[in-house]
This record gives C-alpha cells, sequence and structure tokens, in this order.
C-alpha cells in the first residue's frame, strides 16, 4: 500500500528562512549520499524518507554522483518519489549537485556550462523530475571563469529545471566573488553547502560571515563527522557501520586519541540528557547561523534519534567551553 504522511508531520520541526530568500528549510534535512545506492536495501531506503517526511523534515540532498553506482541514489530517489511520495511533490525540496567527475571524456567534471547543463539533464531523468529546487556546483573549479559557471547556474534558474542555486565547498573569497556575479545576472546564490561539525570548524574563518553580509543560507554537511560525533565508536568499530564499508571513512581515523576525546564529549552529551549524536546536531544549531543540518543516516531509528536533538539545541557558555576544552586536549 502506498505511503501516507503523518498528520502531525509539521507540528514539531523548525523551519528556518534560508538567507535573505523567501525559502524556509527544516531545521535537520537528509542526504542521500550513502545507503542509497545499488547495492543498498530498497525497503529502507522507503522507510528513512518516510520516517524522516513524518518527522517534518522536508529537504533531500542529492548529487550526480551518489551512489555506488554513481547515479544511483538519484534513480531510488526517483523510485520513492514515483511510489511513495509523489503527492507531497509540492512539500518537498529536492537538490542536486554536479561538480566531481561523473562521465568519461572531458565535459564530465568540474564547472563548465556543457557539464552543469547536461548534468542536471542527466539527473532530472534519474529522478523522474520536471525541476529540482536546489541546484548547485559541488565544488570550486579553478579552471573555468566563474562567470561561466555563474551564468550556466543562472541560466539553469530562469530555464526552470531549478528553482534556486547554490554552492559548495567554496570558500569565503571565492563565495563572495561567486555572489556579487550571479546577484548581477539577477539570480542571487540561494546556499552554501559546507562541511561542519565539531571537528571541522573552518566555516567559522571568514565564510560564515560573507554568507551572513551576502543574506545567503548555510546548511552543514557531515555534522556528525560522517558518525565518528556519535557514541558508536567509543567501543570498537561495529560490523556494517560506515568506518567498515566507505572509502569515505577508513578505520585508521579512529584513533585512541580522537576516541578519547569522543568519550568526553559523550559525558557532556549525558549531562545535557541528550545522546552525543543529538548534541553535535545541537552544536550545529546553536545561535541559528545555519539553516539547516545535514544528516546522513544508515536506519529510520537513527533519523528519529536525531531529530530529538532539536529539542535542546542551546548552550551554555559553561557547556560550550567544556566542549572546546574536550576537543583541545
Ligand atoms: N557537498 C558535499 O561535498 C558533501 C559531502 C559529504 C556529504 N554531503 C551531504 O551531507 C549528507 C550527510 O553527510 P554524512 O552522511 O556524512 O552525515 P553525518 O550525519 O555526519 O553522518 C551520517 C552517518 O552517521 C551515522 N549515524 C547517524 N546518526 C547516528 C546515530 N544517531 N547514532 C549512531 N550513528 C549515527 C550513520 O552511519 P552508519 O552507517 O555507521 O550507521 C550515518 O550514515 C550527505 O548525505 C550528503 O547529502 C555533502
Amino acid at each position: 500500500m502506498a505511503y501516507t504522511a503523518k498528520e502531525d508531520r509539521y507540528s514539531k520541526m523548525k523551519y528556518n528562512r534560508c538567507g535573505r530568500s523567501g525559502l524556509k528549510l527544516s531545521a535537520l534535512s537528509l542526504g542521500l549520499w550513502h545507503n542509497f545506492g545499488s547495492c543498498d536495501n530498497y525497503d529502507n531506503m522507503v522507510a528513512m524518507v518516510t520516517t524522516a517526511f513524518d518527522l517534518g523534515i522536508t529537504h533531500f540532498d542529492l548529487a550526480n554522483n551518489y551512489g555506488p553506482y554513481p547515479g544511483s541514489a538519484e534513480e531510488n530517489f526517483g523510485k520513492i518519489m514515483k511510489h511513495e511520495m509523489a503527492p507531497y511533490r509540492d512539500e518537498i525540496i529536492v537538490s542536486t549537485k554536479a561538480g566531481y567527475g561523473m562521465w568519461d571524456g572531458p565535459y564530465g567534471d568540474h564547472g563548465s556550462r556543457k557539464y552543469l547543463i547536461a548534468s542536471l539533464d542527466q539527473s532530472l531523468k534519474r529522478m523522474g523530475l520536471e525541476y529540482v529546487d536546489i541546484f548547485y556546483h559541488h565544488r570550486p573549479d579553478p579552471e573555468t571563469p566563474m562567470e561561466e559557471t555563474a551564468s550556466a547556474l543562472a541560466h539553469i534558474v530562469k530555464s526552470g529545471k531549478a528553482l534556486y542555486a547554490g554552492v559548495s565547498n567554496y570558500n569565503a573569497e571565492q563565495t563572495k566573488r561567486m555572489s556579487e556575479i550571479m546577484r548581477e545576472m539577477g539570480v542571487p546564490l540561494l546556499i552554501h553547502q559546507p562541511r561542519y561539525n565539531m571537528f571541522e570548524r573552518q566555516i567559522e574563518n571568514g565564510l560564515q560571515t560573507v554568507l551572513e553580509h551576502e543574506g545567503i543560507g548555510s546548511i552543514s554537511f557531515c555534522p556528525l563527522a560522517q558518525g565518528l560525533l556519535t557514541n558508536k565508536y567509543i567501543h570498537g568499530i561495529p560490523e556494517g557501520s560506515r568506518a567498515t564499508k566507505s572509502k569515505f571513512l577508513t578505520a585508521d581515523r579512529i584513533k585512541p586519541e580522537l576516541i578519547e576525546k569522543v568519550v568526553k564529549l559523550n559525558a557532556i552529551a549525558e549531562g545535557r540528557g541528550q545522546t552525543l549524536a543529538q548534541m553535535a546536531l545541537a552544536w550545529n544549531l546553536r545561535g541559528g547561523k545555519l539553516t539547516s543540518v545535514l544528516i546522513g543516516a544508515s536506519r529510520p531509528s537513527q533519523i528519529e534519534e536525531n531529530v530529538k536533538a532539536l529539542e535542546n539545541s542551546e548552550f551554555t557558555a559553561e557547556e560550550l567551553e567544556a566542549i572546546d576544552a574536550a576537543l583541545a586536549d
């Protein structure tokens, strides 16, 4: 039987305005980078997407290359949209991206107009959608003039294939320039997608100031450092965890020094009545600087646990100091 969304789905989630735009995003969003590929369990994917939506998560983030195989996450999401979520398309924000290597030859990577427009057309076909809500340039391309990438994004928005444009992994200076160029083209940059978590705080060195000044929203990725900022690796590496199966989180990163920090952070989280995952997400949300926090999950129960971060997303000065001290040791 096709899915019917819960009636109370909007009762607990917060919706934050994305920069100076008209668009609001759920405070937590769900990313489909891992666990939505051709090798993953389809029923589990459906359960994750529908659980997220029932909890008020309206934003689902993809990219052309998510899989494996590259493109298969978009195919699976398209299947879920068609069979389960079709009645809710206007209640959902779908994003996709291009910027990393996707197909052979000189036109399947980086930031040219040729690549971006062809890639979005492919993404739309894979997802069976007429448009995406947000289309991102996935990473800066130092070899393509920024004006060309910007004009491709502006063209895509003006053609209606995406409603808004964003960038990801751009530094402060690149973001400022891109924002200025796009504003001149009449398509303001909606959002930036940077990496941000308690271990990786580079956006605090200038990027956040640019985003505030330019009125650009932000959505942080890897807020749990791919699972390191949870209690799951404290007693070793559990079978089936990301560190056992992804080239993006290899077991050699999980060193005793890192786990010592995690243990300290876990104790602070317990003192707040939260799991470490919840505290790590709350820490991202603190002070309302980010529009949304982009989580990944391998099962619906993680999404249920993580959404509860919203119940306590403010910190005392003492708690923030204790977190900084745990990280600094
Ligand atoms: N723009 C970019 O360049 C870029 C790069 C990377 C990611 N992203 C986006 O950001 C999204 C999120 O990235 P991410 O998946 O690395 O985020 P993350 O939230 O840091 O990590 C998610 C992983 O942590 C584990 N986890 C989640 N909740 C947990 C809990 N409550 N307890 C224990 N473990 C938990 C799961 O891994 P297990 O499999 O171990 O259970 C889950 O797959 C991606 O899907 C993608 O949309 C964008």
